[in-house]
């Protein structure tokens, strides 16, 4: 295994109370909705733009946490294929910020052993955010810490749309036996095939739905509702989810 010489040590974080946490039990897979950049900007009198340059910050924060405390993945809704409905403006300086993260970021994820991932149709973005995307996934695609990966341009539905056209073309082309089809056979048609299914779906701002995050992979997810606005959101917030996270008793279906 690669030795990350910058790894920091969580414990060794002054302020950072780590008492109530297992960190022998955590869950492989975090999934954040990242949500509530516009209302607190609003609540500063301040424009949304500077919401989402703030939650930036966020973003470093929990990777730089998440990443020392040995988490396996980290997925982050950035984009979804609804928010196309937002003001022509919004979405530009949605997508900078984007650019700006994956360039200003890199070294940093680089030198902790993170990778880069993708979920979405990002192709489908401006050329500058497909060339961040791809240089930052290039860049880290041997790394074996902390798998952070950015839900750009994704939505559930389409998600489950593009793998059905997938595994109908491989049955006509004679590739695939409709038998054959089970669950696995459709989880290998997601954008998530690589990693594992979210144990933990989390989402920031009060809102308590899903907004087409992970549809089909988050069936047995545990879910965490904060009604902190994601700017605010916190690395104490962040453990302490965690800590709430291994109260839970998860059965899936059994007893
Ligand atoms: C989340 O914050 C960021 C994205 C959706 C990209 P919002 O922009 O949705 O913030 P609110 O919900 O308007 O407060
Ligand atoms: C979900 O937040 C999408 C992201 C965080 C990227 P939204 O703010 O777009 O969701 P709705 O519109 O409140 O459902
Ligand atoms: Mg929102």
């Amino acid at each position: 295994m690669r030795i990350h010489e910058h790894k920091r040590e969580p414990q060794n974080r002054p302020g950072l109370d780590l008492s109530g946490l297992d960190l022998a039990k955590l869950p492989r897979h975090v999934a954040i909705i990242m949500d509530g950049n516009g209302r607190w900007a609003k609540k500063r009198g301040l424009p949304r733009s500077l919401g989402h340059r703030e939650g930036v910050k966020t973003v470093n924060r929990i990777v730089r946490i998440a990443s020392d405390l040995g988490l396996k993945v980290l997925t982050l809704y950035a984009f979804s294929t609804e928010n196309w409905k937002r003001p022509e403006k919004e979405v530009g300086i949605l997508m900078d910020l984007l650019v700006e993260f994956l360039t200003n970021q890199l070294e940093e994820l680089h030198r902790n052993g993170a990778r880069l991932i993708v979920i979405g149709d990002y192709k489908s973005l401006p050329a500058r955010v497909v060339g961040a995307v791809d240089a930052a996934v290039e860049k880290t695609r041997g790394n074996d810490g902390l798998i952070v990966n950015i839900a750009l341009n994704y939505g559930g539905r389409g998600e489950l749309v593009q793998a059905v056209k997938a595994l109908a073309a491989e049955v006509k082309e004679g590739r695939l036996d409709i038998g054959g089809i089970d669950e696995n056979t459709l989880s290998r048609a997601l954008f998530t095939r690589d990693i594992p299914d979210p144990d933990l779906i989390v989402r920031t701002s009060g809102e308590m739905r899903l907004s087409n995050f992970l549809l089909y992979q988050g069936a047995y997810a545990e879910l965490y509702f904060t009604p902190v606005h994601w700017p605010d959101f916190t690395e104490q917030d962040f453990v302490d989810m965690l800590a709430e996270y291994q109260s839970r008793g998860r059965r899936f279906g059994g007893l």
